[in-house]
């Protein structure tokens, strides 16, 4: 039996499409129990539903053998998995954005800049790296409000469609990283479930579009 820990919100259904093409399905249906643990038909694995920032914490502490989770989570995390496969969905860019016509990512009215991010790492080292002082504003959701009331002067977010940027007056100024789904494998469990993981993986290699 394996665990397979999979995103709640916009990663579940091509997560779980992904497993339907590779023979992998679920009597309930995921979206909308309010269970936690489901079992597959064959039941080979068991899926938990989590956060997708925790994913990479239940596969590196083997919670869970393996995850499907975004490369922004895992760039963010510094989780010590095993990541396979590219699976060719979810793709997005994480990026600074400030309101239109900022052109740079430095604030514009003090040396240090303020952003609020769900990414302060990946905020963080940036910044450092461009050598620009900056003060990170930690927030979980709805980015795009900060630079609009004061609390920030860029984000650093996922864009995705780009229209949450678009219908609250900001825009890309800079692009740190392309982020796609990725498969992870707890690294303890690739050697001692050796033979069902590589089975799994290949499935998916297989499945996958
Ligand atoms: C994500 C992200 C952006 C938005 C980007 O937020 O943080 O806000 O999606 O998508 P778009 O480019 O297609 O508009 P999410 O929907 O996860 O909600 P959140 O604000 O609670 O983080």
């Amino acid at each position: 039996m394996l665990v397979i820990a999979l995103c709640k919100g916009r990663f579940l259904d091509p997560s779980l499409e992904l497993l339907d093409r590779a023979g992998i399905q679920f009597k309930d249906d995921l979206s909308s129990s309010r269970k936690l643990i489901f079992e597959s038909a064959d039941k080979r694995f068991h899926a938990v539903l989590v956060k997708p920032v925790d994913v990479p914490t239940y596969v590196e502490y083997g919670a869970a053998d393996i995850g499907i989770a975004g490369r922004d989570v895992l760039l963010e995390s510094h989780a010590d998995v095993l990541q396979p496969l590219d699976l060719n969905f979810g793709y997005c860019q994480i990026a600074v954005a400030g309101p239109k016509g900022a052109h740079s990512i430095n604030g514009s009215d003090h040396p240090t800049v303020r952003v609020a991010t769900k990414y302060p790492r990946i905020a963080m080292d940036h910044f450092n790296s461009r050598g620009i002082p900056v003060e990170i504003i930690p927030l979980s959701g709805s980015i795009e409000l900060a630079p609009l009331i004061g609390l920030a002067d860029r984000i650093v977010d996922l864009v995705e469609t780009g229209r949450t940027l678009k219908e609250n007056g900001l825009e890309i100024l800079e692009v740190i990283a392309e982020s796609s789904a990725r498969l992870l494998i707890n690294r303890a469990g690739y050697q001692t479930k050796r033979e069902e993981v590589l089975t799994f993986i290949q499935a998916l290699e297989k499945a996958r579009r």
